[in-house]
């Protein structure tokens, strides 16, 4: 009899494990084909006109270093995947910068179940060329279409401070498996690359790039911790300071380029983008001549949280 429960048990966790995948390839299919191109309210104005110029984005911005990669792999919860649905779920994965840095890191291990997520179809429609086999699905944080403690792990690269709020805390806390972890990561420009540039990095952030930002979130301010902070659904497990990319460097087109691909830029009407860019190359022009190469130093600043069980 002890025998029979165990085999009946078994039966139905695969059924639950084969309806778990089937509803993830539907889901799959069906909502990453939705034709419009973003998610809906819950996304902020800003992101919602910023990130549509896919291509742009994916050429201008930085990618990750292999240390913040690996670290981000190390910091994964590895649970009995037996009755979830993902290994990994990754918010906000735009063009696929950073999908296609830690795919690298998994193409010895097919079995990963991954998930690239991202409101913008302009900018999931990029991923998807360039990453013909990862598995994605238009969503916004807010209101992620997993069942409850069906996820083991949550990465969010340079996107967590969109919806850096109790909504998708929330929501997070309800798809991940008790112990699952939310891992966020930014890039950053560390104070003395503002210093080396007589001055210029402030000119050109604070004194241009700061007027375009009204109610815009901004990874570069903390408002994104204290929404940790004031929430008791996740504890802190690491933050650290890693390296950031080697490699953001080029000509004054080339840092032109990352300034129109930043969403509060990206978003403006041509006469207003024309304006905004004028003002950045003046900045520019005053401070290096034409032949320099210019040195953008990002570093990166990883926070890892655990799901705490309420
Ligand atoms: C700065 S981009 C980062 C994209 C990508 N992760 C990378 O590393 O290049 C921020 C991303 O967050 C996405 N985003 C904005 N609001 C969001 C929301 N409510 N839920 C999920 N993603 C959101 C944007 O569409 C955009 O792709």
């Amino acid at each position: 009899m002890a025998y029979f429960y165990r085999y009946l048990m078994t039966l139905r966790r695969q059924t639950l494990v084969h309806f778990l995948h089937k509803f993830k390839c539907v889901a799959t299919r069906s909502l990453s084909s939705k034709s419009t191109s973003m998610s809906g309210g819950n996304v902020h104005k800003t992101a919602q006109e910023g990130f549509k110029q896919g291509d742009h984005y994916d050429k201008s911005r930085p990618s990750y270093s292999d240390e913040l990669v690996t670290h981000v792999v190390s910091s994964l919860h590895k649970g009995d995947y037996k009755d979830t649905q993902y290994d990994i779920v990754e918010l906000g994965a735009g063009t696929g910068l950073f999908t296609r840095k830690i795919m690298e890191k998994f193409k010895d291990m097919p079995k990963i179940r991954y998930l690239a997520t991202e409101p913008s179809d302009e900018f999931l429609s990029v991923l998807k060329q360039r990453s013909p086999s990862v598995d994605t699905l238009i969503c916004s944080a807010t209101k992620l279409p997993f069942p409850e403690n069906s996820v083991q792990n949550i990465i969010c690269a340079q996107c967590f401070h969109w919806f850096a709020n109790k909504e998708s805390l929330t929501e997070i806390h309800r798809v991940l498996v008790p112990g699952g972890r939310l891992c966020k990561y930014r890039l950053f420009l560390p104070k003395h690359f503002f210093k080396k540039m007589n001055d210029a990095g402030e000119k050109l952030v604070e004194g241009v790039l700061t007027l375009y930002y009204d109610d815009t979130p901004r990874k570069i301010n903390e408002t994104w911790k204290n929404v940790f902070d004031n929430c008791s659904l996740f504890r802190c497990v690491e933050r650290r300071y890693l390296a950031g990319i080697d490699g953001m460097k080029g000509d004054k087109d080339f840092v032109l380029n990352h300034f129109t691909s930043i969403s509060v830029i990206a978003r403006l009407d041509p006469r207003r983008k024309e304006e905004a860019v004028q003002k950045f190359r003046a900045v520019l022009d005053e401070t290096f001549t034409d032949d320099v190469e210019i040195n953008i130093p990002f570093k990166s600043d990883f926070y890892c949280t655990e799901k705490v069980i309420q």
